[in-house]
């Protein structure tokens, strides 16, 4: 099979820069605040599927691009693994909130030197997507699994924007998705092939969700596309989709009670690695 080839939605081919670069700068103030209201909207979702895949005592945990580190807490805390490996570009985030149990790694994990573990657990949540091969990175990341461990890997999915009426907001959904393709390289477009990709990595009993929050007016994930959109102005106006007049009034729709737009979901998939000693849920 190919690897992450042109677009299937003929976008070309993805920009040169990285996450965090012109777009997401982790030194830009409020930054944080931004991933804490896309943690806000889906740690719950997130940890459900941990604990249901048994992510508990004994475990060990590596979560990569653990951003500001709320589910390598949550696991600790609520969960009651035995550590997390904490790995980040950029780890001022992580860095400000130690708990007991968390190790915390500055590393770029698409490094061929990134070789930890190995791991009960590898999580990675909104990474994959920003990052230029998908395919591989699953593939290294399963590496990193103990036998009888399991991978889980969640990324933005986005079934109806393609083919929604033509609105302020929908116009800027595409230009997100376009202006941060063009400028850090993010695809959503391999996002529902994951649980193939997991196969592929040689993962048994893969299973994949997916779940999209309502955007209600002054939810987290209302907030967390409106200060996203803002962050991400210059890369969405430089496609031509929007202008900033119309981006504007996307914004405001986004705070409005007449706000009937779906957002982009979260797709979840995950898959366990052979051990001949158990068998796997
Ligand atoms: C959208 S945030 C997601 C944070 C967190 N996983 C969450 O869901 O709340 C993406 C995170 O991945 C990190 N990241 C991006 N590329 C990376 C790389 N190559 N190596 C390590 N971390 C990376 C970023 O610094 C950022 O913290």
């Amino acid at each position: 099979m190919a690897d992450t080839g042109p677009s299937p939605d003929g976008a070309g081919s993805p920009g040169e820069g990285r996450y965090g670069e012109r777009v997401f700068r982790p030194d830009q103030g409020g930054e944080g605040d931004r991933i804490d209201l896309g943690a806000l909207t889906y740690d719950d979702t997130t940890m459900a599927r941990l604990r249901a895949l048994g992510a508990g005592p004994g475990w060990t945990c590596l979560e990569v691009g653990a951003g500001t580190g709320t589910v390598a807490r949550r696991l600790l805390e609520e969960a009651g693994v035995a550590e997390v490996l904490a790995v980040d570009r950029d780890v001022r985030f992580l860095a400000a909130h130690p708990v007991t149990g968390l190790t915390v790694l500055q590393a770029d994990v698409t490094d061929d030197d990134f070789t930890p573990g190995p791991f009960r657990l590898v999580h990675a949540r909104f990474v994959l997507m920003h990052l230029p091969s998908p395919q591989h990175m699953v593939a290294r990341l399963s590496r990193l699994l103990a036998p009888g461990g399991v991978l889980v890997v969640s990324d933005a999915v986005d079934l109806t924007t393609a083919s929604a009426p033509d609105t302020p907001y929908t116009r800027a959904v595409r230009a997100m998705w376009q202006g941060l393709r063009d400028t850090i390289g993010t695809d959503v477009t391999q996002v529902p092939r994951y649980p193939e990709l997991l196969r592929e990595a040689g993962l048994e009993s893969v299973a994949a969700e997916i779940h999209v929050p309502p955007l209600q007016p002054g939810s987290p994930i209302s907030r967390f596309w409106a200060d996203t959109w803002e962050r991400a102005r210059g890369a969405m106006v430089g496609t031509g989709l929007v202008d900033d007049a119309q981006l504007d009034e996307a914004v405001r729709h986004l705070a409005s009670p007449g706000c009937a737009g779906l957002s982009p979901g979260m797709l979840t998939a995950w898959g366990w690695k052979r051990d001949g000693r158990r068998t796997q849920v």
